[in-house]
């Protein structure tokens, strides 16, 4: 099995099943997790507006509910013509999970389109070590 062809099939499927009849953009997103799984999910949008939630959000709670820790890669698709990067909120919801070598890959329907490090998308990371 493709890791890749894998993480943009779940992350497809995810997105055809979004909840998204206000902003009509669907997003599907697939954690590949460092223990070796993979977790998908959709945003799923809510007509008092900020209580939707975004696809990275969901896949990171799936990949924490079955009791895996970090993410070695997260893929990003979207209904839109153009490649979805992941929001800023998300960003730090992905860096509370990741690693050092932590890849974000933007995917259009059919193939990966861009590669990142998360360090690239969020150079300037709040990960204080106090806490
Ligand atoms: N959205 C995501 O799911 N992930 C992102 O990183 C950016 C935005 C969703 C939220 C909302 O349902 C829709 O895209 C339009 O903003």
């Amino acid at each position: 099995m493709n890791i890749k062809e894998e993480l943009l099939r779940l992350a497809t499927f995810a997105m055809n099943n979004a909840y998204a009849p206000y902003s009509k953009y669907f997003v599907g997103a697939t954690i590949y997790s460092v223990e070796g799984k993979f977790y998908y999910s959709c945003n799923v949008e809510n007509v008092s507006f900020p209580c939707g939630t975004c696809a990275e959000a969901g896949a990171i709670s799936s990949m924490i509910s079955n009791g895996d820790k970090k993410i070695s890669a997260i893929l990003i698709t979207s209904s839109g013509k153009e490649l979805v990067y992941p929001c800023g909120a998300c960003l730090q919801r992905i860096q509370e999970f990741a690693t050092d070598d932590t890849l974000i890959y933007l995917a259009n329907n059919n193939e990966i389109i861009k590669t990142y490090f998360l360090k690239d998308l969020l150079p300037q990371q709040f990960s204080p070590k106090e806490f």
